[in-house]
């Protein structure tokens, strides 16, 4: 049943290429045009949403942020992202032109449900993208969108957050579609890279013994610290998130334009730090600033790690290791740069001997609030 491998994480991280393949499937016609019926729900009135809010906890918040990022930048409707349990409690602003999209693996985290029907009680839309056939949130939900990952057994949340990043995007390129503010050539670009993104998955795995051997000898790092920017800067959260859960290393997330308003006070000596760098080929400055960063981090004593897009020689002085993963399209390099730092969490754990697949004090499905 894990197919072969230690511990289900690491079937579930090898199962990536398929999981993101899957929840692509049929989701267009035989001219290439985006159909999602399975959402039930009526195109005009996806046609006037006016705000999103995104809701969702830990790993699939992170989902949440680079949904933000893609679809703002695609449908040009502004989009929030809201911890399921922060939400109620601010008063929201709220009427029957938002639609709130929920994120939720298993269906039945609570804090997501009780805002899902918090948001519907005061006249949203509400949408659910989920892993769970059936459970709980896509049932109270208007609509639906079902990621196709398979179900989960590690506590870690792995293939389900790349999945629901892919759907995240189907959902965006979708309602541009709807909106027209892409042009058809625009969105069939888009989804072709998104098509070639499970073989890409697939070589970062096959490179994957070059991050274990990190991880082995990084094992008694007492912290470790990750920086990203735009749709880097969730992945940098995702990175420390599972360190915490499965390696019980204090680790830490920074958007990098960040630190120098804080956390670089923490560097000294020694101290690891991740970095997910952009795109080379951005046509803004992003790529240049977070080289800077890292060479600020490293001038300071870091042990600079970074994960790059193939071919990006500028960071090579300054990194201690590079892992490289393949190029594709700046909005879409979650689902490549991911991959490594949930390798190296996973490594880590194992050598730590923790059990990775159920890691202390947590639950796979949290049905508490
Ligand atoms: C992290 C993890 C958790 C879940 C969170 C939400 O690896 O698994 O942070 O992502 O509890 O769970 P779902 O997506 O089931 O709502």
């Amino acid at each position: 049943e894990k197919g072969g491998f230690g511990t289900f994480m690491e079937k579930e991280i090898h199962d990536q290429p398929k999981a993101v393949e899957d929840t692509l499937l049929g989701r267009t016609d035989a001219s290439g045009r985006l159909v999602l019926d399975e959402l039930r729900i009526d195109p005009e009135e996806l046609k006037n949403i006016s705000k999103i809010i995104v809701l969702a906890c830990g790993t699939s918040a992170y989902a949440g942020m680079v949904a933000k990022y893609a679809i703002e930048h695609w449908v040009r409707v502004p989009v929030e992202v809201e911890l399921s349990h922060e939400f109620r409690y601010r008063d929201p602003i709220i009427d029957d032109s938002t639609l709130i999209v929920s994120l939720s693996q298993s269906g039945e985290t609570m804090d997501t449900l009780m805002a899902v029907r918090y948001a519907k009680e005061q006249g949203a839309r509400t949408l659910a993208i989920c892993n769970t056939n059936g459970s709980t949130i896509p049932r109270e939900s208007d609509a639906v969108l079902y990621t196709h990952a398979g179900p989960e057994i590690a506590v870690a949340s792995t293939k389900a957050f790349l999945a629901q990043i892919t759907a995240s995007y189907l959902l965006g390129l979708y309602m541009a579609q709807l909106r027209g503010k892409l042009f058809q050539g625009e969105i069939d670009d888009i989804l072709a890279d998104l098509h070639k993104i499970p073989g890409k998955i697939q070589e970062v795995l096959d490179g994957g013994e070059q991050i274990r051997e990190l991880a082995r000898e990084m094992a008694q790092a007492p912290s470790v610290l990750f920086l990203g920017r735009h749709v880097g800067y969730p992945v940098a959260m995702e990175g420390a998130l599972k360190l915490k859960e499965i390696a019980y290393i204090h680790a830490e997330g920074f958007a990098a334009g960040e630190l120098k308003h804080g956390p670089i006070a923490l560097i000294d000596q020694g101290q690891p730090v991740f970095v997910v760098v952009p795109s080379p080929h951005g046509r803004d400055s992003l790529h240049a600033k977070v080289v800077s960063n890292i060479q600020e981090v490293r001038a300071r004593g870091a042990k600079t790690i970074t994960v790059a897009e193939a071919g990006d020689a500028d960071v090579v002085d300054y990194s201690e290791q590079v892992f490289y993963v393949p190029e594709t399209q700046p909005l879409l390099m979650p689902l490549l740069t991911t991959v490594p730092l949930q390798i190296f969490a996973c490594a880590l754990a194992a050598e730590k001997g923790y059990d990775v697949d159920q890691p202390r004090n947590l639950a796979k499905s949290v049905t508490v609030e």
